[in-house]
């Protein structure tokens, strides 16, 4: 296996895979600069789980229409539209309209209720790719750090992503299992990363600023294990 200049090991997506465990309930967070590839490496981790909710917050997108229209997702706008869980899974994009400016409080309505019912329900991964949005915009703050921090014993999965580190809850580092970094040679950035408990943060640093374009950076906070790997473009 090729070692990279910091001693660690660069695989290919198949092996990545192959060494890529990730429990229900485990939460997973993706950190990097706009366009650095975060979207296209999460969704396609989601398949390992059963229960897949994905929430999409912008009027167009393109990742939420590609999960409709080639991953098998159903697209409903609120949670009460939902089919019943008669399957043995279930992939949902829920998508609560938004036309007008004003519409940002329905989703947060929407969303809110969803993810209220879920984690009563247990067993669900969300989807949450901008974490920043949920978290500033639409104040789920408090909902998304409860997912974080007591999410695991009820069998739910968070997968995360942001461009602002700095500005989300800590809890997307600390109680992630599985982490991925792009590039990043922002400072705040930077000391958040290189601060995770566990780990050198000499060498987390050194691996971060130079890694190529579309390689992520793959932390796992349990074991320690770090690889670097490049997703297929999807
Ligand atoms: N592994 C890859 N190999 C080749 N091209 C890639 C790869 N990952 C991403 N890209 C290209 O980069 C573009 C942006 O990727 P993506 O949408 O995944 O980034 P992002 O980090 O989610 O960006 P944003 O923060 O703006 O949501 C994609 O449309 C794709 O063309
Ligand atoms: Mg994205």
């Amino acid at each position: 296996m090729p070692l990279t200049d910091h001693g660690i090991p660069s695989v290919s997506w198949e092996e990545f895979l192959r060494r890529f465990r990730w429990e229900q309930g485990e939460h997973v967070s993706f950190i990097g600069p706009t366009g650095s590839g975060k979207t296209t490496l999460a969704k396609q981790l989601l398949h390992r789980r059963d229960y897949v909710c994905a929430l999409a917050t912008k009027a167009r997108d393109k990742t939420m229409d590609g999960l409709i229209r080639q991953g098998g997702y159903k697209r409903i706008r609120a949670w009460d539209e939902r089919p019943p869980m008669v399957r043995r899974s279930q992939r949902i994009v829920l998508w609560p309209r938004f036309r007008r400016p004003e519409d940002v409080a329905n989703q947060q309505y929407q969303l809110d209720r969803a993810m209220r019912e879920m984690f009563v329900s247990g067993g669900w991964c969300l989807f949450a790719d901008e974490l920043y949005y949920l978290c500033h915009t639409l104040k789920l703050t408090k909902l998304l750090e409860t997912y974080w921090t007591q999410g695991r014993s009820m069998g739910l999965s968070l997968v995360g992503g942001t461009q602002r580190p700095a500005h989300v809850p800590l809890f997307a580092y600390d109680q992630a299992t599985h982490l991925f970094f792009w590039r990043d040679n922002d400072e705040t950035n930077l000391r958040r990363v290189a601060g995770l408990g566990g780990m050198s943060a000499k060498e987390i640093r050194a691996a971060v600023t130079t890694l190529p374009k579309w390689h992520a950076l793959y932390v796992n906070t349990r074991d320690g294990e770090l690889m670097i790997v490049k997703a297929p473009r999807g």
